[in-house]
Order: C-alpha cells, then structure tokens, then sequence
C-alpha cells in the first residue's frame, strides 16, 4: 500500500527522504518517486519495482543547503505500475504525492482538461496538482489556493504539494488516510510520513493530523487549519525511540495492533475497488468469468475459515456451486479437477507448502487459478494466472487476524463481482461493505469488558465454539485463534450438530461461547444454546439479543446485515483469545510450536 514521506530543512534530502520510505516498504508497493526542490531546481526520480531501483537513478544526486522535498510508494489503483503513473506528479512548476482515492476525479479531469490542460498520467492524484495550479490563477496565495484544491476534491486522501511558487514551504491536507507531521529539536526541519515508522530516529515529536486538516510548513513555522480555522499550538507528543516498541505503536503486543489495525486495513482492502453499484478488480481484467460453472477454494489453518466463510457468499450471492478443501488434504486424494472450475487459493503468506502444492496441480490439470494473498511476490502470486491483494500490510502476529478480516472482505467482494444481483441488492450490498472500517474499530468499554470477562475462562475441560451458517467458520476461527495462544483445548462446531455427539461432554467445566447473530437463524441456534444450557454447561452467548440463559453475555450491535454482526463478532473472538492468553503468561506474538509461514508439508 502507498506510502508518504516528506521533509524540509538542512541536512541531506534525498537520504531522509529514501530512509523513510524504506521504512513504509512493508507495506507493499510497486513503483517510488521522490521530488525535491532546492532553490529553483526540482530535481525528480520515479522508478518502477523496489527502492534499490530508485535509489541506483538518484544515485548521483545530492543536495547542498536548504532543499525541500516529498516522496511516495505506490501500490497501484487508478492506472497500472508504471513510471509515468508514479508519484509525485507534475504540474506545470508543482509536484504533488497523494495516498488514497480522489473519488470525483474524472469530473475535475475533464473540468480541467477542457481549461486546456493536458494530463499525463492515469492516475486520480494527478487532478491535485492541476487543480491547485488552476486555482493559482484567481488565488495568487499558494496557501490559498491550496485550500480551494482541498474543498473540492471527494474522497479519501493524505496529500503534500511543493511548488515552485513558494520554494521553502510544503502544503499538506488529511482526510481518511493517515498522515503524521513531526520535528525535533533543530529550528525549522519538518517531516512528514504516512506512518510513524517512517519518522521514528529523525524526528521527536509527532502530530497525528486529523481528518480535515490542512495547511502548510516552512523554516518559519506550521500553519495549521480545521475548517477555515487556525488551530494555535497543535498538541504534539513524544516518539518513540525504540524502533520495535514503535513498531507495536504502544500496543503489547503485534496481535493486539494488528486486531485494532482492521479498521484501517480494511479501508484498505475496499479502496478503488467499490463502484456506486458495482465492484471492480483491476487485477481480473481480461479473465472471462462467465466461462466457470463451479469455483473451487482451498487453503490451510485461517485462511481455509476464509474460504468456508466464502463458500457461503458465493453459493448466496454469485449463484455458483463451490466447494472448499483442506489443502493437504486436496493434494494425496487425487481429486477429479474440473476445467469448468475457477480454482482458488487462499494465503496470508503466499508460501505455504500445502497451498501452494494444490496450485501446481491445479495449474497442470490446466485450471484457471487465482490467488488471494496478502504478500505480493511471493511463490503463489507469481504462480497463479491472476491475484488479489488483501492489502493487510505484514502481520507479525503468528495468530492470523488482520489477514483473515481482508482475506473473507476481498472473498465478499469477489462474490459480489461474479453475481448477477440486482441493482438496488448490488448498491445495499457495496453500502454494507463501506461500513466495515467503522465496525471493526475497537472500543476501550469492549476490550475492558473482555479484559474482565477472560478471568473466567482460564479452566474447563474444554471449549466449545458454536454458530450457524456464516457463524459457523467463524466459530472454526474462534476456536482456532483460542487454542493457538491459550494452549486450552477448543473445537468449532456448527450449533445444530450439537446433539448428534458433541453434547456428552456438557457439564459445568465445559464453555460454550456462543455466536447469535439476530439476523441469520437466530431463533435455530437459540434452541441449539438451550439444549446446553439445560445440561448445565457455562455459557457465554455474543449476541444483540438479550439471552438471559447465558452465564456470560456480550451485547453486540443490532446490525441489518449478517456479515457486519459477522465482522463485530470476529474482533470480539481474537480479543478474547487473546486476553486469555496474556492472563496465562504465554507469549501471544510467538505461540509454542507453531510458525507464521509453514513452507514444509
Ligand atoms: C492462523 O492463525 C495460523 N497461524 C495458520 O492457521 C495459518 O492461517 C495457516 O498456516 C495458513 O497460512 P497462510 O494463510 O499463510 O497460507
């Protein structure tokens, strides 16, 4: 995903600049440019691939005294990897590098265009520097006609723009993407960075902008504004110095940041890829999908409760017959592969040996493949004939959390993108999908409460994870999260299975926790709930539904759509598994026995 750099002052530009995006290169990217401007000469590198590529092309280049400069990773979205689409992006004397989506910018491409101005590249960042530039010609003041720039453009974006028309200053703007301004103790150096990462060493103290921030830096100061107000003295706070305790961003643990990252993530994963009524993947352009009578998921541990989860929605919405395998399983029973089936794997780590085995076989029986994975190069992106990125960034945490929660996003979305839905079904669908970064955020009062309830569930004899339908992988994946870092046992089932066995083990000593979402089969997994309740087995029931059969009960919210009392129920599983496990001493990053990516079989 892209990344921002940007600074101002003495020392050696092109340096601070390159250190902090490799700083920001976990996240993903396929092209780098940087832009600085010294005196009355900008200097401008762009390069396609890794950093290495970038820094071998400015190789040669220094600057001597005061320079100011913006740089920028990008991860593709409007227009393919290519140089001439990566930023900073050139005006007529301004530069400009954005991360997010400027969703109105084909109407200001073609107000502008019919002005006389010619674009040059396929991006939507490209329409802020023209239109910045266009405002220069009835707002002399560059900081005004930045502003006017910002006022009209839709959308998500973390922005900074140099120009030539006021060479000590750059001009930056937030609006739903994360931009941080920072300084230390040297009189006026500035940088900025789209993570702290990317400042933790250089600067000391950091200002987190909000949402409609906007204004403006140079040697004499910071100006800046929140709806046409100056705000006096923004509240800065101290950086970390320790790059791994920065890298936890105050959480304790990666697992911790990484659920309360999901939000951001997520935001993420959706980006430029949501029409008004339609969902569009740039990377399955040219793949005919009419042509699949069946899909075929496969996957290990998280990511084959992704492919359940999935096999849901693409039986519901896209009307296609699925099915989903185990993939070590997959690859010794000699399976009958069908050429009519859309074969997809499911990875966070893209090297999983099992994973990446049926793949092989899939692509020698001559399948169409796809993979959905979160880290672009690794062996089962370059393997498949087409890939999705989950966009998740790295995920530390052996536990997979932030990877599970894009892995079962994109599957919604692809399930959207192969259905024939009606319009007004499509448009509900696509509105439930933009809520998701706000239903995943965490709130202090949840995780107190999860806090305070995990004391309780450190003994038993056992858990059982229970749910229906779409809850039911996601009670697979509870389960899971649970035994890998708590090292108790605990088995997802679906609620109406109880009774044909599992139930002999109810007692006391056994904890059901409970998936019951009001809007999927409520009053049936209800039932499923009261046979174990009356067999006195300890319940903690995750609902909206007041269910006063319950030892435990965590109130969720009354949501309209299944999968948002999905998403909710999803962050409340990985809490308490995790809190359960800081209760029991283990270590929640690096669990006993297990490894984040399993390359052997
Ligand atoms: C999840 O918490 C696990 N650590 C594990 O099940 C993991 O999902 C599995 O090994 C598959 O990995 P992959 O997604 O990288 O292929």
């Amino acid at each position: 995903m892209c990344g921002i750099v940007g600074y101002i002052g003495q020392n050696p530009s092109k340096k601070i600049l390159l250190d902090g995006l490799k700083e920001l290169e976990y996240r993903g990217y396929d092209s780098a440019g940087i832009a600085v401007l010294e005196g009355d000469d900008f200097s401008i590198y762009k390069a396609l691939g890794k950093l290495h590529n970038l820094e071998e092309k400015a190789h040669d280049f220094e600057t001597h005294d005061f320079a100011i400069g913006i740089g920028h990773t990008r991860w593709a979205t409007h227009g393919k990897p290519t140089e001439l689409n990566a930023h900073p992006h050139l005006g007529q004397f301004s530069y400009v590098v954005h991360n997010g989506i400027i969703e109105n910018y084909q109407e200001l491409k073609s107000m502008l265009q019919s002005k006389g101005v010619t674009f040059l590249s396929q991006t939507d960042t490209e329409v802020i520097v023209h239109l910045f530039e266009h405002m220069l010609l009835t707002h002399k003041e560059p900081s005004e006609a930045f502003a006017r720039t910002i006022e009209q453009l839709h959308g998500a974006y973390a922005t900074l723009l140099i120009t030539k028309q006021s060479p000590d200053t750059i001009y930056f703007a937030k609006h739903g993407s994360p931009m941080i301004l920072a300084k230390n103790a040297t009189h006026g150096e500035y940088f900025f960075g789209s993570s702290d990462a990317a400042l933790i060493g250089k600067a000391t103290q950091a200002y987190y902008l909000e949402d409609g921030d906007y204004g403006y830096v140079s040697p004499q100061g910071i100006v800046l504004k929140h709806a046409n107000r100056t705000i006096e003295n923004p509240a800065f706070t101290t950086l970390p110095s320790d790059r791994l305790s920065a890298q936890k961003e105050g959480f304790r643990y990666f697992m911790e940041k990484e659920i309360y990252e999901q939000s951001t993530v997520l935001a993420d994963t959706l980006m430029g890829r949501l029409r008004d009524d339609s969902v569009y993947f740039e990377e399955l352009a040219g793949l005919d999908t009419r042509r699949f009578s069946q899909i075929k998921l496969v996957a290990c541990g998280t990511s084959y409760h992704s492919a359940l989860t999935a096999s849901y929605l693409f039986e519901r919405l896209a009307k296609i017959h699925t099915t989903v395998e185990v993939a070590s399983e997959l690859r010794y029973r000699e399976p009958l592969l069908d050429k009519n089936a859309l074969f997809i794997v499911i990875s966070q780590s893209g090297e999983t040996a099992d994973t990446l085995e049926t793949l092989k076989m899939a692509k020698a029986a001559g399948l169409t493949t796809l993979v959905v994975c979160n880290v672009d190069n690794s062996s089962m992106v370059r393997l498949a004939d087409y890939a999705i990125l989950t966009r998740a960034g790295i995920e530390k945490g052996v536990a997979s959390t932030k990877a599970f929660a894009t892995q079962v996003t994109v599957l919604w979305m692809l399930s959207l993108f192969l259905s024939a839905l009606p319009k007004e079904r499509m448009q509900a669908e696509i509105a439930t999908l933009r809520q998701l970064p706000e239903t995943t955020k965490v709130s202090d009062t949840l995780h107190e409460k999860l806090k305070r309830l995990s004391k309780r569930y450190l003994y038993g004899h056992g858990f059982f994870f229970i749910g229906r339908d779409l809850f039911y992988p996601l009670a697979l994946e509870g389960a899971l999260k649970l035994k890998e870092i708590s090292y108790l046992h605990a088995e997802g089932y679906p609620a109406g299975e109880m009774k044909h066995g599992p139930i002999a083990l109810a007692d006391p000593e056994l904890i059901t926790i409970a998936l019951m979402p009001q809007t999927l089969l409520y009053e049936k997994t209800k039932s499923n709930v009261e046979e174990l309740s009356a067999r006195d087995a300890t319940i903690c029931a995750i609902s909206p539904l007041e269910f006063d059969k319950s030892d435990d009960f965590i109130r969720t919210h009354a949501h309209a759509h299944p999968m948002l009392e999905f998403f909710e129920m999803m962050v409340i599983l990985q809490l308490l598994a995790m809190e359960i496990s800081i209760r029991l001493g283990n270590d929640v990053d690096m669990p006993r026995n297990l490894a984040k990516s399993v390359t052997v079989e």
